[in-house]
């Protein structure tokens, strides 16, 4: 042996050991050393489950239409402890059309669905839009307009009440379904599909604290192939160090992925920040979470409309917390059921136009002093008279229970409010034309036959618009396949083994989405894709 490898040995045999020991030491001290031995999970059959990704609405109605479809299995996973993501808040309905449920004495046959989505998309679907991205658009609206009236049969043969039926902002007629009891539609429609998927046994898993943060794909065809996640509340286990910091379980997951992780509404200072710094300062009525689109963009996702975010018009502002930035919704139903908006004591508005407009004329008027910390609200009330109070007395009574609508008698309201009411009375009754244009008054009664006397109850509370929903999100279309071109590129580029449903996909909605379209928007996509990936999953070996 010469003298010089005789050095490197003795070199070798001192800095080996002391850097195995360095590196259990940062391992048991420093959390970005604990990076834990990936689990991948085995299957009990040899075909791979169907994973979905966001256990919302979408991702409920994509698990059960999986499992329906004959897929071996589905593991749904979900980042929040519980499954119902903002699906579970929804409080006007879910649109159909046309359905049993409507009143078609009064309206006729429901034939304007498709056309009222296109006025509502906006400038998104104007004239001068390319051909080609109009009519990839247009595919979304019919597909998720033809299947609404099979995607409302669908929820009422699983057991879901949506009896009951209103008119919502930019609709031409009533067409938005709920239940006539006390459960709200989102959290009716979202236990009961849970309920149903739990009646599926050992198919079914629903993973909860289980967050996606990647896709896997195929280096050569950029095909997914599954997905990582990180299990949080499994602890990875230490190798070295019983003491060791808890670093979240990674785990591997392999088979075809849908993906439903919800919109971006709640990401406050994340991507609503990039792609809508001008709405810094307005409540949300989403909960505060990341939008999870970047995980499908660096699998070769596009985006699409990511600017259009869709302001609500009425979000509770709690006389007991009034600068809170998470705010409770004043439903659109409200307005349906015969609410009226005022601004010291007068309309200003036609209450059932699309949201972006009857928002945009609240943002042009004065705003309310309130604006601590840089928050930006309106002193608006929404008023409902004793038709629509009792028409919508479930919500009422949640909402007066919550501090956000108050009962007052006629006669003590301002003197301005009382002629307003009164004034508005008289076009309800038809003796004058609305000079907002409006059309359907609701359930709206006072003073239609007869004097208002003062003694009648109104509920009255305060309302501010409030960041709501996200139109953009991953192009797609109608077979919910996620693509990996711009919407109206052709040819069209669905990345093998993805497809998408619910708010995360974009295209659909234009510059404002109608009231009760979401909701229906996961179950019609949200089936299609489970549907799409139970055939993938069933000829994997
Ligand atoms: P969500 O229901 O938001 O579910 C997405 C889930 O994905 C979440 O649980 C989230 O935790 C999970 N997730 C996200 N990222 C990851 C990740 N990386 N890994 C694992 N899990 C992840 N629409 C209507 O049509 N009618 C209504 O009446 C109505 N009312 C509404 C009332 C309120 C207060 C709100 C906030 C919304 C309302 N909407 C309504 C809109 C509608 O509820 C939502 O747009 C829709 O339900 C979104 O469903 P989703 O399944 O796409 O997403
Ligand atoms: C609402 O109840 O006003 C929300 C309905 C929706 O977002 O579709």
């Amino acid at each position: 042996m010469t003298k010089r490898r005789a050095l490197i040995l003795v070199f070798l045999s001192i800095f080996i050991p002391i850097t195995a020991v360095l590196y259990q030491r940062l391992r048991a001290t420093v959390p970005l050393f604990q990076k834990a031995a990936p689990i991948v999970t085995k299957m009990a059959s040899e075909k791979p489950p169907v994973i979905v990704v966001g256990a919302g609405l979408a991702g409920l109605a994509a698990s059960y239409s999986a499992l329906e479809a004959g897929a071996p299995a589905v593991r749904l996973l979900e980042r929040g402890p519980k499954a119902g993501g903002n699906s579970i808040k929804a409080s006007s309905g879910i649109n159909g059309a046309p359905t049993k449920y409507q009143n078609v004495e009064l309206y006729g046959l429901d034939t304007s669905f498709f056309s009222d989505t296109v006025v509502s998309a906006g400038t998104k679907l104007s004239t001068s839009v390319a051909q080609p991205i109009r009519e990839h658009r247009e595919k979304l609206i019919s597909t998720l307009t033809n299947r609404s009236a099979s995607a409302i049969d669908f929820l009422v043969e699983l057991g879901v009440d949506l009896s009951v039926v209103t008119m919502l902002g930019g609709h031409s007629i009533p067409r938005t379904h709920r239940g006539s009891g006390k459960t709200p539609p989102g959290a009716a429609i979202v236990t009961t599909l849970l309920n149903r998927l739990k009646e599926k046994g050992d198919r079914f898993q629903l993973l909860t604290e289980s967050e996606v943060t990647k896709l896997l794909t195929d280096p050569n065809t950029g095909a997914v192939t599954g997905v990582e996640y990180r299990a949080l509340n499994k602890v990875a286990e230490s190798e070295t160090d019983a003491d060791a910091t808890p670093v979240p379980q990674r785990v591997f997951l392999h088979g075809p992925v849908i993906f439903t992780t919800g919109g971006f509404g709640g990401d406050t200072h994340g991507l609503l920040q990039k792609y809508r710094p001008d709405l810094a300062g307005l409540p949300s009525t989403n909960d505060p979470r990341p939008g999870s689109h970047p995980i499908l963009s660096a699998a070769g996702a596009k985006l699409v409309d990511m600017e259009s975010v869709q302001i609500h018009p009425t979000g509770f502002v709690d006389p007991k917390d009034p600068n809170a930035r998470l705010k409770f919704l004043a439903a659109e139903m409200l307005r349906g059921e015969g609410g009226i908006l005022l601004f010291n004591g007068q309309r200003f508005v036609n209450e059932l136009d699309t949201r972006e407009k009857v928002s945009s004329v609240i943002m042009n008027l004065p705003q309310s002093a309130d604006d601590e910390g840089g928050l930006r609200q309106w002193d608006i009330q929404i008023l409902l008279d004793p038709g629509a109070c009792a028409r919508a007395e479930n919500h009422v009574a949640f909402y007066m229970w919550k501090g956000l609508l108050q009962k007052k008698k006629v006669s003590e309201l301002d003197d301005v409010t009382r002629q307003t009411v009164k004034e508005y009375a008289a076009v309800v009754r038809g003796e004058a034309k609305d000079e907002f244009g409006r059309l359907n008054f609701g359930h709206w009664n006072l003073g239609i036959s007869g004097e208002i006397t003062g003694d009648e109850e109104v509920c009255i509370g305060r309302v501010t618009p409030i960041v709501h929903f996200t139109m953009g999100g991953a192009v797609f279309n109608e077979r919910a396949q996620i693509l990996a071109s711009d919407i109206g590129e052709t040819p069209e580029k669905p990345i093998p083994g993805l497809w998408g449903a619910g708010e995360i996909t974009g295209g659909i909605h234009g510059d404002n989405r109608l009231g009760g379209s979401s909701l229906l928007e996961c179950v019609v996509f949200g089936r299609i894709a489970g549907e799409e990936a139970a055939k993938t999953a069933l000829v994997k070996e």
